[in-house]
């Protein structure tokens, strides 16, 4: 029997929620019915505003965005600056270093999100030397490892607070104490996380934390964010700077810019309006809630998907342990590629990794008979397959 679940009253909130099964808040969250109508807010203003409003509210939406944000990362206000996307943001935190001293490398796993490692590949041309830290297992990184790799000659170590792939924990608060020790720092991959999973950024000192909010922020694309610690925010030059960036943009000073103070000195140029408009609905629906009852209720659907895969007899690769695991489940079929296809046709929304699996990912406004119906679909298909190759 279902349990009284108060969240579903947000079900509402979420049109896509009436018309398929929707387990894919890991890569593309459910879009808010307000979101419309900010959307059409933004449309209104440009239209009968014209340049007027940048002087309305537009050049600041950047900051008041972040501030949207910040109780959800749980960060103080004036902290958070809005990006493209995670590479951007990442890429303002590497222009903020230099890699032509006896401090120069840059250590991560092999596990993280590919455009890490597009990233900072690039800055080998600066003088850069990339370590990965190889995983013995495709479900963790190997946290030893990692400690061990982080010396005097580290300048910055990138780190997924939840990986992509199985939504491992990482403990981010012991890499962040052996990188102060030595005198380096972690940028913290939090785009996994933000929504579904509570972070102490402030109690760890995180140096950075990037991430975007188009997957449990349900804020969609082009509102990427970058929090940077205050302290260190008021040293800090980015080398990829605009005039936004700039103490007195409206100046139109030229040559050596005058940085502006936190987080505006990470604003590269003119804000993504349209995408700041559409973000902001999801981060009040997730503000509202609170990002603690978002993980309870996460952490029991997680768990009935994660037993009823195992008892149908699938691998999981995912973590078991509650505290290891984020908000995805990755269960691995044979096939698992052409299964995603044949259960995204019946109406099942999930997406599939190689090397991993099919990822499904309940959100506040899943249910637990989604749940079932999900893995029902699935045993239908990976049985109707057997059956085929068995005839
Ligand atoms: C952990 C993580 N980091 C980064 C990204 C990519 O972010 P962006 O497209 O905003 O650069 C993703 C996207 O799936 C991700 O899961």
């Amino acid at each position: 029997m279902s349990i009284h679940d108060p969240l579903l009253a947000f079900r509402r909130e979420f049109p896509i929620v009436e018309t398929c099964t929707y387990l894919v808040s890991h890569s593309l969250g459910a879009m808010p019915r307000r979101t419309a109508d900010n959307l059409r807010a933004y449309a209104d203003t440009w239209a009968s505003r014209g340049v007027r409003a940048w002087h309305e509210g537009w050049w600041e939406i950047g900051r008041v965005t972040g501030d949207l944000l910040a109780p959800i990362l749980d960060v103080a206000t004036g902290t958070i600056s809005m990006h493209q996307n995670v590479t951007v943001a990442q890429g303002i935190i590497a222009s903020c270093h230099r890699y032509d001293g006896p401090r120069r490398r840059i250590v991560m796993t092999d596990l993280e999100f590919p455009s890490n490692h597009y990233l900072f590949e690039g800055f080998r041309r600066y003088g850069a030397e990339i370590v990965y830290v190889e995983s013995t297992d495709p479900i963790r990184i190997d946290l030893e490892r990692l400690i061990d790799a982080i010396d005097d000659r580290t300048v910055l170590v990138p780190l997924s607070l939840v990986l992509f792939k199985s939504s491992y924990i990482t403990d981010a608060k012991t890499v962040i104490e052996k990188a102060h020790r030595v005198g380096a720092r972690v940028i913290l991959d939090v785009y996994q996380a933000a929504g579904a999973v509570p972070m102490d950024l402030r109690g760890w000192e995180t140096d950075f934390a990037v991430g975007g909010s188009v997957k449990w922020l349900c804020g969609g694309p082009g509102a990427g964010y970058l929090y940077v610690r205050p302290d260190l925010a008021r040293e800090l030059e980015p080398a990829l700077a605009g005039w936004a960036a700039h103490d007195e943009p409206f100046a139109f000073a030229t040559g050596r810019i005058k940085y502006a103070g936190a987080p505006e000195r990470f604003q590269s140029g003119t804000p993504n309006v349209p995408a700041l408009y559409a973000a902001r609905a999801g981060y009040e629906i997730v503000a509202e809630i609170g990002v603690d009852r978002i993980r309870e209720k996460s952490l029991r659907l997680t768990r009935r998907l994660i037993d009823a895969a195992l008892a149908a007899g699938y691998r999981v690769n995912t973590p078991r342990l509650d505290a290891e695991r984020g908000g995805t489940v990755t269960i691995d079929v044979p096939d698992g590629a052409r299964v995603t296809d044949e259960l995204i046709r019946r109406d099942v929304i999930v997406d599939y990794r190689p090397g991993a699996g099919i990822r499904m990912a309940p959100h506040f406004y899943n249910t637990e008979e989604e749940i079932d119906r999900a893995i029902g679909t699935l045993k239908e298909i990976v049985g109707e397959s057997v059956g085929r190759s068995s005839a």
